[in-house]
């Protein structure tokens, strides 16, 4: 048995942004509380977003405060400024953070407890409907402008958490890849890897089912073919695209993550990492876990990166896939390791427990072990 659903309106294409002003009024929103980030701001990507807003004549409020990873603290002053500045509608403009960021925003607009409260109680744990929910991506990774889940920096615990659920599913998203032509090329190559990797680890999970398969299958296709020429050249709009709309199908009809996220996020939290690199650096070792549970499935995506597999085992044909994820990543010219990234042998018992704990770990197509994590992390650390 599965599941299926799409909530979110998506207009893709080139200068897709000229849409916003239209769909402000179909939604009747007569402010909008612009969520995005300093980085953002400094690209020059956030003024494209004002003066589309600007000529169309339509009032906004700026909040552009969003982290690496965005805590509960700057989620919960930016609903402050929400109310405080009468916005009626979200829209997240950035990468996954700001667009996670705009969803708690939305849900704490309309609901008076603490965002602690809502932690840990699974899917819509809140009384209201958020306020309207709006994302423009301005990178091809984390598919954050079609998913209902939203990860949350606890900064005091060095714990990431998600709240999740239909309600904070974007309501629009408008995927112009235009905006995503300025991102610089190491964040193409990591925020790409996240994207492949949300694809890869719906593929292969527990929950796996046709409908997901298609969506994964098609955005494994298009990052394989795109995102070294994405890599290479910043202005190529087709390559560009292609990731775009690959991040976004790898979301839409995604079934579940795995052991990658598991630890991606767990580190990613516990030394305040950029997603998209953590998820890169842990790909092939943590993939490495699974082949023997679902070789067929990691063979397939050895085809699909261009591996000729006729004359392998299925074992071996499995294995080439984590080949063809290391050749990716030095393609890619990502050479970080965990412990380049500053992940300490001394934490790993804590962080071997946290994985544990983390949404990713149950879909996992190989059932896992704090043992298993600890082995896992201490391998990532001899690489
Ligand atoms: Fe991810």
């Amino acid at each position: 048995m599965f599941s299926f659903n799409q909530k979110t309106q998506v207009i893709f294409g080139e200068n897709a942004l000229a849409e916003l002003p239209g769909e402000l009024k179909r939604r009747n929103i007569d402010k909008l509380l612009l969520v995005s980030d300093p980085g953002i701001e400094k690209a020059g990507i956030l003024a494209k977003v004002a003066d589309t807003l600007h000529q169309a004549g339509a009032a906004f409020h700026a909040y552009t405060e969003i982290e690496v990873n965005p805590s509960d603290t700057t989620m919960t002053k930016g609903a402050e400024e929400c109310k405080a500045t009468g916005c009626d509608g979200v829209l997240g403009v950035g990468g996954g953070s700001p667009i996670d960021s705009a969803k708690v925003i939305a849900m704490l607009a309309t609901n008076a407890e603490p965002l602690e409260h809502y932690i840990g109680k699974g899917a819509d744990a809140w009384a209201n409907a958020p306020l309207p929910i709006l994302a423009i991506p301005t990178a091809a990774g984390t598919g954050a402008e079609v998913s209902g889940a939203s990860m949350i920096n606890l900064i005091e615990e060095r714990r990431k958490v998600d709240i999740f659920g239909l309600s904070i599913t974007p309501d629009t998203a408008i995927c112009d890849p235009v905006l995503t032509v300025g991102l610089p090329p190491h964040l193409t190559a990591t925020t790409g890897v996240d994207a492949l990797t949300h694809a890869i680890e719906s593929y292969v999970c527990n929950a796996a089912n046709p409908v997901s398969d298609m969506f994964a299958v098609r955005a494994i296709e298009l990052i394989a073919n795109n995102i070294k020429p994405a890599f290479a050249d910043g202005t190529n709009i087709a390559a560009r695209s292609a990731m775009l709309l690959a991040s976004s199908l790898a979301i839409i009809g995604y079934a579940g993550l795995g052991c990658v996220h598991s630890v991606a996020q767990t580190i990613g939290g516990y030394y305040n990492l950029p997603h998209g690199l953590s998820v890169s650096v842990c790909l092939p070792t943590c993939s490495e876990f699974n082949i023997s549970t679902v070789p067929e499935k990691y063979a397939h995506i050895a085809r699909i990166f261009g591996v000729d597999t006729g004359s392998m085992s299925l074992s071996e044909a499995a294995r080439s896939a984590i080949i063809a994820f290391r050749q990716l990543l030095a393609d890619l010219e990502v050479s970080d390791t965990l412990a380049s990234l500053g992940v300490q042998t001394a934490d790993v018992d804590t962080l071997a427990k946290q994985c544990m704990l983390d949404g990713s770990t149950p879909p996992n197509p190989r059932p896992l072990s704090e043992e298993n994590f600890r082995e896992l992390i201490l391998k990532l650390l001899q690489e």
